[in-house]
């Protein structure tokens, strides 16, 4: 039988960019695949500039290159680049530049926001999100929780949401109903949620992800301003009470709005007409549980 030859190159280039784009800090684990792909290559005598040229370019063409990426998230992965080199006897004068202009020395402040791409399939979706406190604004809805991958696993393996008028409730940032209405079928998706800030990132995560025409898109500029200040518009407290967005110009043949949807307070009459609710992470409140069984039960 003959052997198979694996192009390390190709693989690193795939997984780097996949990784660098998770902006996961480089001590989490998704690193370690990395570093051994790298060491492969080292060890291959693939020519350090090669390797790094690889790695940028992989970078540079990712689908989620039009979303701003932190200095600190650069330097951790610049920094992480010249350990592992080192490694192998290479020292910091053989790094690129677009690696090295981030090894000045001087901190890099982390910043309060991070974009993360959330890869399914073909499918890469993209979510601004905080990074440092499960707990912010007064809602936990503002990271995302593994229960969203539980239940996209879920129903990618069932299909029970092909052709169906879907609700999710306790929504968070969207990677669930954003990536489950580009991918399964569903015939209309309403994201709902109780706090304000939440609803401005679906906003902001919906046009991102999903706008079909670039001036729906928020531009880079606007991106950058959110990785410092987050995202603020379209509503506060007093706008997001009961509000309903519906969206016309996206790139998907589903329907989808974000609905205001607090299960402590709210108009019977406005409940969305649905086949399916579906929620992740949504009962680790115990004095939210009799309000929640009552909402559904209307529902
Ligand atoms: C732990 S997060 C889970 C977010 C998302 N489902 C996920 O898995 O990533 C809980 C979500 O429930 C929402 N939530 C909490 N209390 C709520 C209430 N009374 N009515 C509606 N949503 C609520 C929060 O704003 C938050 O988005």
């Amino acid at each position: 039988m003959g052997r198979v030859k694996i192009d390390w190159l190709d693989v690193l280039s795939r997984v780097f960019g996949f990784t660098f784009y998770t902006c996961l800090h480089t001590n989490h684990r998704v690193w370690q695949d990395v570093a051994e792909i790298l060491a492969k290559c080292l060890e291959l005598e693939l020519g350090a500039h090669k390797i790094q040229n690889v790695m940028i370019e992989s970078v540079k063409t990712h689908s989620s290159s039009n979303v701003p990426i932190s200095r600190h998230h650069w330097t951790q992965v610049a920094l992480w680049i010249s350990d592992e080199f080192e490694k192998f006897g290479i020292g910091k004068h053989e790094l690129i530049s677009d690696f090295s202009v981030y090894l000045s020395g001087e901190e890099v402040k982390e910043m309060p926001y991070v974009y993360r791409t959330y890869p399914w399939g073909e499918k890469n979706i993209v979510l601004l999100e905080e990074n440092l406190n499960h707990l912010t604004h007064g809602t936990t809805g503002l990271i995302t929780w593994q229960g969203a991958r539980c239940l996209l696993d879920w129903a990618d393996w069932s299909q029970v949401l092909e052709g169906q008028r879907v609700l999710e409730l306790g929504s968070g940032l969207g990677q669930f109903g954003l990536t489950a209405v580009q991918s399964l079928g569903l015939k209309e998706l309403t994201l709902s949620d109780f706090h304000f800030s939440v609803l401005n990132y679906l906003n902001l995560n919906i046009r991102l992800n999903l706008s079909q025409h670039k001036e729906s898109r928020p531009t880079f500029e606007q991106l950058q301003t959110y990785l410092e200040e987050g995202c603020k518009e379209p509503f506060n407290e007093e706008t997001a009470r009961y509000s309903v967005t519906i969206y016309s110009d996206l790139n998907i043949t589903s329907q989808i709005k974000i609905q205001h949807l607090d299960w402590r307070d709210y108009k019977s009459e406005l409940l969305p007409r649905v086949d399916v609710i579906v929620a992740s992470d949504i009962v680790f409140a115990k004095e939210l549980h009799q309000n929640l069984a009552r909402n559904i039960i209307i529902l």
